[in-house]
């Protein structure tokens, strides 16, 4: 029996500008560490914190990889106990699915210890039960790609069913984090309840052709669909600088630019030959404002979370 594993998992981009909360996909360059140990005394314990972020809550129920494992072994009535030890690399508030990989890492690596291990479903529901602690609601877009990996749709979050979308290989991810953090939960709670029926119109067709046009590698019909008329208005008045980085993105030959998960992150689709650029054009948008910020460019193959040997 494995008394201790550890586990990746990568970060991730919410919503890809046309799903909200049902579309993310993992981001390989980045991501969050998790090990688990088995312990005499049931129940969770978060042991250490370390990385990018520090002072996060350690008591289990207030801690997304906490409340993930403890879900786990409470539904699971095991008669062990499990330790934790988090390394986080992915910045807090960022937008880049940190509270979802670290619950995803923490399952993923808690599994690894079970006498029968579960699958992917099950362990995606741990981790949503987990996140949920730090969004203050439930939803997949994060958690599925980050532990399925590559482009992922969540269809429905009792039973959720989730589904790998193929993405055309030569299309890269550009991520810009400028330094500052936004929550969550405060970027939700901005956002108007109704939502005019015409721009219900223009989102559901921009979501059938960017999964169209990446069903069938049709680069263009992707270019005219990545475009979010809903969420990203509301909330780019939170990210200084966001319309000079979207303009940097698409005047260097972006597919499209929108806000990752609910930011402050912005992350633009491109083809590899027009990546670099791309990504000097959105830090020089963040400049323009005094932010400093990090960027990073990555494909999107579909690896997500995994055992680290
Ligand atoms: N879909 C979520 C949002 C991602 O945009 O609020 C962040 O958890």
């Amino acid at each position: 029996m494995r008394q201790a594993a550890t586990a990746f998992a990568p970060a991730s981009v919410g919503n890809v500008a046309v799903g909200f909360d049902v579309l993310g996909h993992s981001f390989q360059a980045i991501g969050d560490r998790v090990s688990a140990r088995r312990t005499s005394q049931p129940g969770v314990t978060i042991s250490d914190i370390t990385g990018t972020v520090v002072d996060l809550p350690r008591e289990p129920e207030r801690n997304t990889a906490g409340m993930a494992v403890l879900c786990m072994v409470r539904d699971l009535k095991l008669d062990f106990g499990i330790d934790l030890t988090i390394h986080k690399g992915i910045p807090l508030g960022s937008g880049l699915g940190g509270s979802a990989a670290s619950a995803v890492a923490a399952v993923v690596a808690a599994n690894a210890l079970l006498p029968e291990p579960l699958g992917k479903l099950e362990l995606l529901k741990f981790a949503m039960k987990g996140e949920a602690v730090a969004s203050g609601s439930v939803h997949a877009d994060n958690i599925a790609p980050s532990l399925y990996g590559g482009l992922v749709l969540t269809v429905g979050i009792d039973n959720p069913n989730v589904k790998q979308i193929p993405v055309p290989s030569t299309v890269r991810c550009v991520l810009v984090h400028p330094h500052m953090m936004l929550s969550t939960r405060e970027a939700r709670e901005i956002l108007n309840r109704s939502i005019d029926l015409s721009d219900v119109i223009w989102q559901s067709a921009n979501l059938a052709g960017f999964l169209t046009g990446c069903f069938t590698g049709d680069l263009q019909l992707i270019r005219e669909s990545l475009e979010d008329v809903i969420i990203e208005p509301q909330r780019q008045v939170l990210i200084p600088g966001f319309k000079a980085v979207k303009e940097g993105a698409m005047s260097n030959g972006a597919l499209g630019c929108s806000i990752s998960g609910a930011g402050p992150t912005v992350f633009a689709w491109c083809e590899q030959q027009h990546a670099e650029r791309i990504r000097d054009a959105m830090v020089a948008g963040f400049a323009t404002r005094n932010l400093a910020s990090d960027a990073w460019i990555s494909t999107l193959d579909p690896a997500g979370a995994r055992i680290l040997e």
